[in-house]
């Protein structure tokens, strides 16, 4: 024991938002000066630095795994006793106030299989630096509120990086010896390092331009490999409606001549913001009908729109500490969002985005590694790029819209960019700005950011007939999350509207505040019990409980005018059963299979309504509603209530299924909308068990001008034995082994699989000759995927989470954010059965005694244990 002890790094040191102190020295200008090679490349980086406030300290360069070669200060070289490394940190005395201090340090790109500093992906060299990485490319204080003017030299080998881009705009440019050449950019807008970037290679250009509302022409160029500039069209377009977009909603005009987006095969996340280069993962560029589904399609608008809004909301104004990442993130999400909606239809985009919300971020808030929206500690940042940072930090940023208005929202959001550009600010001024320049009080509110967990919420409906009124009474509880047991009172913002069930009329749409532990409201004027609408739009990211019954649900699941409530009050409907059956009762389930006929026969409805109202709730949410999860149960009720509404309206699915067919590929709404419905009416013909079902999704399979269609089939297929099955699979393989991204959605459709050896197939799959740990998206097309398959990752026999576990502790030695990213599905023992629990803790506890683990993996692992 004591042996095993020995070799387990010390525990990571926690950083603290209560220690933010003003850095020691600030970093006015810096010039970069790059020597790029795959195998080697040197950097030598001048800072001009100033000492800021009263105070002796040294100057203090954060550095990851660099050794300098040389150090200058103004022009003199220093020698050895001059300066000294402390935890990698380049520490220097310097007296007086302001230096050029200049350092020369060598990097091996190719090596770097962290994906984070300077890397090396499909033959090109690029960075990424947040939140941590710069210092990996050269000595610098490594903090967000460090802004620098920047000026970048590259020079490379002319032949194989004939494109050399950084921040900002291309000033210079020129050949140089030995077939090598150079060019020169400038940012004038100062930035904190983390939103530095360049990038060199053979790369095509799908260029374009956008003419300003004050009318400066911006170039525009996406950067691919040649062969992928064919599909790089949807992209371009979702940047230019995104330009146009941030200026008429939130008056934001771009601000530098060129906007450059590079798309790379490697990478740790979705995609990068930084100044005038954004760098995507290149599954948020490329599509085409071929390889894309709409779902991509989508991902890739938003996405694009996500980074192209962080130029204000996180550059021009960025954050000051990482405690207030949800400031750029919470808010440039909010902002995607509303684009997105703008762009298509904002009922549905709403019901996915609170499908997204409850699927990732209700389940962090519920389990160990529950924080609040602005943390009070961390051990690696890296961890914190959390479904609560980013999704609920929207949320918090849409109640206060909400509860403002859109001018007076307006009128906050003017201020804040107009008070804080070129600044380093705190989720505190934001709420701030929203308070003065919107003319509200929002001292209670501010607990959104302070107290983790999912509110719930109790809203019991009683009715007076002698006095013709009801009153709604209101109770919340905000659950003990890890070191907050005790939780005061929320403000919550929840939209409401009582139905007559006679008239279908409706009382208002109020805005309620619930803002004490309970609170009751009186409606007068109700001769008859009506019905209650809550949350409607989802108003408030909490979890309501009710008492109606299910010909209440039944009830708003037909005549609610509020999209979002229509949908809530089908999968409440269909919850009910299902949490029902799962106990052993039996509940009646002709309601749901009556509920589903009338939204699918309703002709006013948009068929991508429809297809999210008639979608089951998923395994994990049904998990989320019980005491303890049964996956087993679980998946049994589900799939009998899918067999039964599959068979029991089978005719309806045939009609709706031929209906649906489109003659020739568009990606219109109606046509979006029209495949989305097509596949859930495919998905119930298969369930019913008809005899031709399979070969109906074969058909759609080898038809389908397009993969929304197709892979929804081969996804079909894929939760059955079926002889057309294995001919699908084979099929998809053979025909797009060649193309990663597509390549991505074979080994996922079967990791996602519900069929009785997904386990054991995810297991061949690690070994197949095309997985690969070196690539994220694939890592995560597979484990990724399999430790979200509730079924088939909680397999009684343990090892679903022996092959993650393993996944985690091999691909931890070369990138451990990614493999980081793993552990959370193991970290919810706490929901599950004790012969569960004991296996998933034994496999953190054997994560946890690996020799070397990385801090990212062992603070994600260790807090999961508690
Ligand atoms: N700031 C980026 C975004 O939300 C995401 C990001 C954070 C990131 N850390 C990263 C990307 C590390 C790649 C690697 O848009
Ligand atoms: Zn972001």
């Amino acid at each position: 024991m004591a042996d095993m002890h020995s070799t387990t790094a010390a525990a990571p040191a926690v950083i603290r938002r209560a220690d933010y102190q003003a850095p020691d020295w600030l970093v006015p200008d810096i010039a970069l000066d790059f020597d790029l090679d795959l195998a080697l490349t040197r950097v030598r980086a001048t800072l001009s630095v100033a000492r800021n406030g009263d105070h002796d300290r040294p100057l203090r360069l954060d550095g990851d795994g660099l050794v300098p070669l040389a150090v200058r200060v103004d022009g003199r070289p220093l020698d050895e006793a001059e300066w000294h490394l402390e935890a990698g940190a380049l520490i220097i005395a310097l007296p007086g106030g302001e230096h050029e201090v200049e350092t020369l340090v060598e990097l091996a790109p190719e090596s770097n299989s962290k994906l984070m500093g300077l890397y090396a992906s499909g033959g090109l060299l690029c960075t990424q630096c947040e939140a941590e990485g710069f210092r990996r490319i050269t000595f610098f204080p490594d903090r967000p509120d460090v802004l620098s003017r920047y000026s970048v030299t590259m020079a490379a080998d002319k032949a194989r990086f004939p494109i050399l881009l950084a921040n900002g705009d291309p000033v210079e440019q020129g050949d140089l010896d030995g077939g090598r050449h150079w060019a020169r950019w400038n940012d004038p807008f100062p930035k904190p390092c983390y939103l530095f970037a360049l990038v060199a290679g053979d790369l095509a250009c799908n260029a374009d331009s956008f003419v300003t509302m004050s009318g400066r022409t911006v170039q525009l160029g996406i950067w691919v490999k040649q062969a992928d500039l064919p599909r790089t069209a949807h992209a371009m377009q979702a940047l230019k409606n995104s330009m146009a977009w941030d200026e008429r909603v939130y008056g934001r005009e771009y601000d530098l001549d060129v906007f450059n987006i590079v798309a790379v095969a490697d990478f740790n996340f979705g995609a990068m913001e930084n100044k005038g280069l954004n760098i995507f993962n290149s599954r948020y560029i490329l599509a085409d009908p071929e390889t894309a589904t709409d779902i991509d399609y989508d991902g890739v608008e938003g996405v694009v729109a996500h980074e192209y809004f962080h130029n204000w909301s996180g550059n021009r104004v960025t954050c000051r500490d990482w405690f207030q990442l949800s400031l750029k993130e919470g808010f440039t999400v909010f902002r995607d969002q509303n684009f997105s909606a703008d762009m298509g239809s904002h009922a549905v985009k709403r019901i996915e985005d609170v499908r997204i919300l409850r699927a990732g971020q209700f389940q962090e808030d519920s389990g160990p590694l529950a924080h609040p929206v602005r943390p009070e500690t961390y051990m690696e940042i890296s961890n914190f790029y959390t479904a609560t940072i980013y999704n609920k930090g929207a949320e918090l940023i849409r109640m206060m819209a909400l509860m403002l208005g859109p001018e007076r929202f307006r009128a906050g959001t003017d201020l804040y960019f107009d008070r804080h550009d070129g600044q380093a600010a705190t989720c505190e001024d934001f709420v701030l700005a929203m308070e003065e320049g919107g003319g509200i009080d929002l001292t209670q509110f501010r607990l959104w950011y302070e107290q983790a967990g999912t509110p719930h919420v109790r809203a019991l409906l009683s009715h007076d007939p002698v006095a013709q009124s009801v009153e709604l009474t209101l109770e919340q509880m905000v659950p003990p999350t890890p070191g907050q047991p005790d939780k005061q009172p929320m403000a919550i913002p929840l939209r409401t509207a009582l139905f007559d069930p006679a008239t279908g009329a409706h009382h208002g749409d109020e805005l309620l505040m619930l803002d004490e532990a309970r609170q009751s409201f009186t409606f007068a004027g109700f001769a008859s019990a009506p019905v209650l609408s809550i949350n409607r739009g989802f108003s408030a990211p909490v979890i309501v409980e009710t008492n109606r019954s299910q010909d209440d649900l039944a009830f708003l699941s037909a005549h609610d005018d509020d999209p979002f409530a229509r949908y809530e009050a089908m999968q409440q409907l269909m919850v009910n059963v299902l949490i029902g059956r799962i106990g052993g009762r039996l509940v009646e389930d002709d309601a749901v299979v009556a509920a589903i006929r009338h939204i699918v026969a309703d002709p006013t409805l948009d068929p991508a309504f429809v297809a999210e109202a008639i979608r089951l709730p998923s395994e994990a949410y049904l998990g989320d509603q019980m005491q303890q999860v049964d996956p087993d149960a679980i998946h049994a009720a589900r799939d009998s209530l899918q067999r039964k509404i599959g068979a029991d309206l089978e005719s309806l699915w045939r009609d709706v299924h031929a209906g649906t067919k489109a003659n020739g590929f568009s990606l219109s709404s109606a046509a979006k909308g029209a495949r989305k419905l097509r596949n859930a009416a495919l998905h119930f013909l298969v369930a019913s068990g008809a005899q031709d079902g399979p070969a109906i999704a074969f058909d759609q399979f080898s038809e389908a001008d397009n993969m929304t269609e197709r892979q929804a089939a081969l996804g079909t297929l894929a939760n059955g034995a079926s002889a057309q099955r294995v001919a699908a699979l084979d099929i998809f393989y053979n025909r797009y082994s060649a193309d990663a991204l597509t390549l991505d959605k074979w080994f996922q459709t079967q990791a996602f699989a519900f069929h009785p050896d997904t386990v054991d197939l995810v297991e061949e799959l690690g070994r197949h000759k095309d997985f690969t740990l070196s690539n994220p998206n694939r890592v995560r097309s597979l484990y990724g995927a399999f430790a979200g398959n509730q079924w088939a990752f909680h397999h009684r026999s343990g090892k679903g989470y022996r092959l993650v576990a393993d996944c985690i502790i091999a691909l931890d030695k070369r990138n451990p954010q990614t493999a980081a990213r793993l552990v959370p599905p193991l970290g919810r023992w706490k929901r599950f059965d004790d012969a569960r629990a004991a296996l998933m803790r034994g496999e953190l506890q054997r994560i946890l005694a690996e020799p070397g683990l990385s801090k990212d993996v062992t603070e994600q692992a260790s807090k999961s244990l508690d």
